[in-house]
């Protein structure tokens, strides 16, 4: 299949950046979108020019680097599908595909398509973890936990941190991948001894970094790749509303 590109090139943070018109002839429709991006860049290097630079790593949907914008939608056309995962059969020959970096405030562009996702290792830096002297590895299966409750803990876990939550949402709000982290934790009781730390100080710095606030739209739920619910945004402000009550109690 014959495609146009339309991509946004971008030096760095600083400076201006500019849409690119680029034309592939040849395209596999059994391309991942990354391996058409590849097959570009390969061609620009041929023609002594500079490559397009984007992120990736696992190409398996797992590692949550991969992220773009395409045709106006965070990962592309298909729901609860990463880039890595998208194939050139979702478009069709002669198409004009447009491809934009992540936009939001807290996430700089690094170059081109590429950009700086560390605020959310900032946000897990602050509480996204289980601090506790465990002894020894206990052996599995000796803290009985409800199915219902593993497997809604299990839902929260899947989140790969990619931002197409920030990317979707009109206020670039962090609040779904926050509150999938949270949720993970504070559901288990491993998780449960630091929960209230653990909340206030990953909202503290979610707002701090500059993430806006959740306005209820569900773009976040809708353009997830793994289509983790806006449910856990009730289950995290259920968590801050009673850390916060406690502390103010004194407990
Ligand atoms: S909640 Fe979904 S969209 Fe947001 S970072 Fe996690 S996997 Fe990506
Ligand atoms: S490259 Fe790892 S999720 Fe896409």
């Amino acid at each position: 299949m014959d495609i146009k590109l339309k991509i946004w090139r971008q030096k760095n943070a600083t400076t201006k950046g500019r849409f690119e018109d680029y034309e592939l002839s040849d395209v596999s429709p059994e391309m991942s979108f990354l391996e058409m991006l590849d097959y570009l860049n390969k061609q620009l290097i041929e023609e002594g020019k500079e490559p397009v630079t984007f992120e990736h790593d696992c190409r398996e949907g797992i590692c949550g680097t991969c992220g773009l914008y395409i045709n106006g939608r965070p990962h592309g056309p298909q729901q609860h599908t990463t880039t890595c995962e998208l194939h050139m059969r979702a478009f069709k020959d002669g198409d004009t595909i447009v491809v934009e970096p992540w936009r939001s405030k807290a996430f700089p562009i690094i170059k081109d398509l590429a950009v700086d996702r560390s605020a959310f290792d900032k946000i897990m830096q602050a509480g996204g973890f289980v601090n506790i002297a465990t002894g020894s590895a206990p052996e599995a299966n000796s803290i009985p936990i409800n199915k219902k409750i593993s497997d809604r803990a299990f839902d929260a876990s899947v989140c790969i941190g990619c931002g197409a939550c920030v990317a979707a949402c009109k206020n670039s709000s962090a609040m779904l991948f926050v509150a999938a982290k949270v949720s993970q934790f504070a559901l288990l009781p491993q998780g449960k001894v630091e929960a209230a730390d653990r909340v206030q100080r990953m909202v503290e710095k979610m707002d701090e970094l500059g993430f806006g606030f959740c306005s209820n739209t569900y773009a976040c739920e809708f353009d997830c790749p793994k289509g983790i619910s806006v449910e856990f945004i009730a289950q995290m402000n259920r968590e801050f509303l009673s850390a916060k009550l406690c502390s103010h109690k004194g407990h």
